[in-house]
């Protein structure tokens, strides 16, 4: 294979983030430092010359804010500091000066949709009066039918079950509040200024300690239809909760904020929408990235990925931010599993996404590593930002048989067991391959890691693969390593390939074709000759590409 030519990364600086590779930081499950079976910033810390070897230009933390942890921190209990058992605001310090002095950028997560019924304010609102002003802070709704017994409208909760919760039984004060997520998740209400501007010092608090941005967590929900109406169908999607026109004065005011800082912070917006809508988030003066799932949603198939990039791409026209690809994150099932899945079991889920990112069945490893390792090649071709997920470097598969009693996710019990929900991707890290907990923590450590591993684990432990070039690790690498050269202000040119199968395109001097299915295939040679592919090339001249395979061809 002609091997790309080398050279030193160039020192990312303007607007870093338009074409940036970020690692995501399931902070619990990636190493733990004390010992007590949790993951925490320290662990993180030893573990950055792993991360920065992949060739990744900055780090995303999932929440590490003080939290009950009912929903993995997305449950937060105080905004403005680092929960004790992470290590506390010490430990985030030499974890930013350390990702600092790699040169990588330091992402948190913003959770602006709800909080813990922990939080201060919740708190006090349970024991103000209805109509308060404690109250306002949150959606608080008297409830309908006799004494108020049945919740003021119909809808559910993304995680099963209603989205109202009752406060008590007390008939001079029995109201309910609204939570889209678990009941220990209480919505802000965005129309009371107090909610504004308390999360306007959030994101003064963290930036003025130095962090280089944030991922907001549900960007599309913070605005709800004014007037909380009934659903036709409240098993489907829910078009009153989420997407609604208001929500983008929030981000034009915190987008002000970031520009303020002068030193090219960037607003990243989960926004889990088909392309044409995910894009009017990136509008002029709104958020830098959003962060996109259409593609992770789609099938292995040529015709579906093509149709999603080519969505997105049209969506661009007009826009000033980019758009960020993922295949993996804490929600969904590993891509791995996903693409190796030989059969789907029957799935019940009141989130539409779920049906499409959490299916469950038996899994074809290897043909599943092989398309997950393509579509990672893929998408590093594209243009905008890459978000990585830790563990896919290993190509660790879903955890899919975690015993039953040791599943945390709030889905599981709230859909009364009907979905498994979101455990399996969040079991902790497997470094070696010996060891009690796969060198997750200390052999002597006092607990077991939070999540139990399965012994096949060791099969991925990142010190099996370190040396091997085969590995998915040394893939990583290679591929993240390739993408240096690729000229980033190229746009995307779609390719003849005369096969349904076949997709390709071009960015500049580089050419990138995947096989999605069918037998191997033999691009023009004006394509150029095989730079990096995520498998072998079948003949000797290096030109065929494998089945179930993407290459970069460069002239
Ligand atoms: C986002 C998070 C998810 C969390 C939910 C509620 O989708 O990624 O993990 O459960 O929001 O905060």
């Amino acid at each position: 294979m002609t091997v790309l030519r080398t050279t030193v990364p160039s020192e990312k600086t303007a607007q870093w983030w338009r074409d940036s590779i970020i690692y995501q930081l399931y902070v619990k499950s990636f190493a733990d430092s004390d010992g007590d079976g949790v993951g925490d910033l320290d662990g993180v810390t030893a573990g950055l010359d792993h991360i920065a070897r992949l060739g990744v230009d900055g780090i995303w933390l999932n929440p590490c804010y003080p939290s009950p942890n009912r929903d993995g921190g997305y449950d937060v209990a105080d905004y403005t500091r680092i929960d004790g058992r992470y290590g506390g605001m010490p430990a985030f310090e030499r974890l930013l000066a350390a990702t600092h002095d790699r040169g990588l950028k330091l992402l948190m997560d913003l959770v602006p949709n709800h909080c813990s019924d922990q939080h201060e304010w919740f708190q006090q609102a349970l024991v103000a009066a209805p109509g308060s002003p404690e109250r306002d802070r949150f959606i608080f709704r008297d409830g309908r039918g006799v004494d108020g017994a049945e919740p003021p409208n119909n809808w559910r909760s993304t995680f099963g079950g209603s989205a109202w919760t009752r406060i008590n039984d007390d008939p001079g004060d029995a109201q309910w509040y609204l939570h889209s997520f678990d009941s220990s998740q209480p919505d802000f209400n965005w129309q009371n200024e107090q909610v504004g501007q308390m999360f306007d010092d959030v994101l003064r608090t963290w930036f003025d300690r130095g962090i280089d941005g944030f991922r907001i967590d549900v960007a599309y929900a913070m605005v709800k239809h004014a007037e909380l109406p009934d659903l036709a169908d409240p098993a489907g999607d829910n078009p009153y909760l989420w997407n609604q026109p208001g929500v983008h004065e929030i981000f034009k005011r915190w987008r002000k904020i970031s520009d303020s800082y002068g030193r090219d912070l960037t607003l990243l917006g989960e926004v889990w929408l088909p392309p044409a809508d995910a894009t009017d988030y990136i509008r002029a003066g709104e958020l830098n990235q959003v962060f996109y799932f259409d593609l992770l949603q789609q099938p292995f198939e040529a015709g579906a990925f093509r149709l999603s990039i080519a969505e997105t791409l049209a969506g661009l026209k007009g826009v000033d931010g980019v758009p960020t690809w993922t295949l993996n994150s804490h929600d969904v099932h590993r891509s791995v599993t996903r693409y190796g899945l030989v059969e789907a079991e029957p799935m019940n889920s009141p989130d539409v996404n779920a049906l499409r990112t959490r299916a469950r069945g038996p899994v074809d490893v290897e043909l599943g590593t092989h398309r997950a390792i393509a579509a990672t090649l893929l998408v590093l071709a594209l243009p905008g930002s890459v978000y990585l997920y830790q563990g896919e470097e290993l190509g660790l598969p879903e955890v899919q048989d975690l015993p039953e009693d040791t599943r945390q996710d709030p889905i599981w019990a709230r859909s009364e067991h009907a979905e498994y929900g979101r455990d399996g991707c969040r079991v902790p890290m497997p470094w070696s391959a010996s060891g009690r907990s796969f060198g997750f923590s200390a052999d002597d450590a006092v607990s077991a890691p939070w999540l139990p591993q399965p012994a096949w684990f060791a099969d991925f432990a990142a010190d099996r693969q370190q040396d091997d070039p085969d590995s998915v690790l040394a893939f990583y690498r290679r591929a993240l390593h390739a993408r240096q050269q690729l000229d980033q202000a190229a746009d995307l040119e779609w390719l003849e390939t005369g096969r349904e199968d076949v997709l390709a395109f071009r960015r500049g001097a580089i050419s990138c074709v995947t096989v999605f299915d069918g037998c191997s295939f033999m691009p023009p040679a004006e394509w150029g000759a095989l730079v990096c592919s995520s498998l072998p090339a079948v003949d000797a001249a290096e030109r065929w590409l494998a089945a179930g395979s993407t290459g970069w061809y460069a002239v």
